[in-house]
């Protein structure tokens, strides 16, 4: 396999995508009662089970959203697909390449609130599973903590980002056989791809390194002001604090990354810019991945300096781009805003 991006185009779902959008996600902790803190009172989630050594969290109308248990099991990633005829098509792209697939189980479906799916193993040992009809929940969705909610919808729950030290492999499995298509990728200051389903700028990336794991899941909340105060409240414990805030010069999110009580990040984003999938031309990243900000502490000192030395020459060069905004979320400046800051300076 090739790991060299090229533009989309090819493959069994080139005319027709199988995948939606990120669905779900499922995490093995035995933390249970510091996850249902952490979603809660951090990012905002709501609790709405947590009997029987499983947390289930929701973060807007679907049943379940993040599911974390106690098990031992490995986790696992619920890809939403547009209609049942999806699951032998993605059955015969797998085949084609000697993954195995089977159905989910009764058991699973219902512990999944999903009409039905399908069970596999990409190249870097994850589980994923394919989904049809999740189900909602019929009460409205209660935010643990004041909080203005999750832009989800058709774009999904957000965006997870996996790492691998079997990149090249791991990228084409979910390029070429599954039909994730590139929305761009860069080599500094480390190697990432970024693939997307819908409008959301990537619903999955990849990136190298020398461990398999989730790097991070994105969630993106629906006021700036949510992520701000989502970072005050991690300041608390600022150990706790993987990246600092931030904004990423392709998807435009405005975000920081807390860490959760397992091993991987939480990026608490806002603003992410929507694409036009039609018109999309994959490309690489040569200004590195942030406008400004986003202090990587994850980062060996090396790669970090680079990254550093990267947001500096955007800053020489003045990089901007723009600010994504919606209804009820903005309001435009006036020079009658800015004009005692003026008076006070003259
Ligand atoms: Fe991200």
């Amino acid at each position: 396999m090739t790991g060299s991006p090229h533009p989309d185009g090819s493959g069994p779902f080139a005319d027709a995508p199988a995948f939606l959008c990120l669905g779900y996600v499922g995490i093995s902790s035995e933390r249970l009662d510091d996850w249902g803190t952490f979603a809660t009172s951090r990012l905002g989630m709501q609790l709405v089970d947590d009997a029987g050594g499983t947390a289930v969290l929701r973060m807007d109308d679907r049943r379940q959203r993040v599911i974390v248990t106690d098990d031992g099991r490995r986790g696992y990633f619920g890809w939403e697909v547009a209609s049942a005829s999806a699951f032998d098509r993605i059955a015969d792209a797998l085949d084609a390449v000697g993954v195995r697939v089977r159905s989910m189980t009764s058991a699973e479906r219902a512990n999944r609130f999903v009409a039905d799916g399908i069970v596999f193993r990409d190249p870097a040992g994850n589980r994923v599973e394919a989904v049809i009809h999740p189900a909602e929940d019929p009460t409205p969705f209660v935010p643990g903590r004041t909080h203005s909610g999750f832009r989800t919808g058709p774009l999904g729950l957000g965006h997870a980002v996996l790492t691998t030290p079997r990149y090249d492999e791991l990228l084409s499995f979910y390029r070429d056989v599954l039909g994730f298509r590139l929305s761009d990728y860069t080599a500094q200051p480390f190697r990432a791809s970024f693939l997307h389903l819908n409008a959301r700028h990537h619903s999955l990336a990849i990136i190298e390194t020398e461990t398999v794991g989730i790097h991070h899941i994105m969630m993106e909340m629906n006021n700036m002001d949510d992520v701000g105060q989502a970072y005050d409240l991690a300041l608390a414990d600022p150990e706790t604090i993987g990246v600092t805030l931030g904004r990423h010069s392709n998807d435009h999110m405005f975000s920081f990354y807390t860490r959760t009580p397992s091993d991987f990040l939480v990026e608490c984003g806002w603003g992410g810019r929507s694409i036009d999938q039609a018109t999309w031309t994959p490309c690489e990243l040569t200004d590195g991945p942030s406008l400004w900000g986003h202090e990587r502490f994850w980062l060996p000192p090396e790669a970090r300096a680079v990254a550093y030395d990267m947001r500096v020459e955007a800053a020489r060069r003045g990089s901007r781009a723009p600010v994504h905004v919606r209804p009820g979320n903005f309001d435009v400046a006036t020079d009658a805003v800015a004009a005692p800051a003026k008076a006070a300076l003259s």
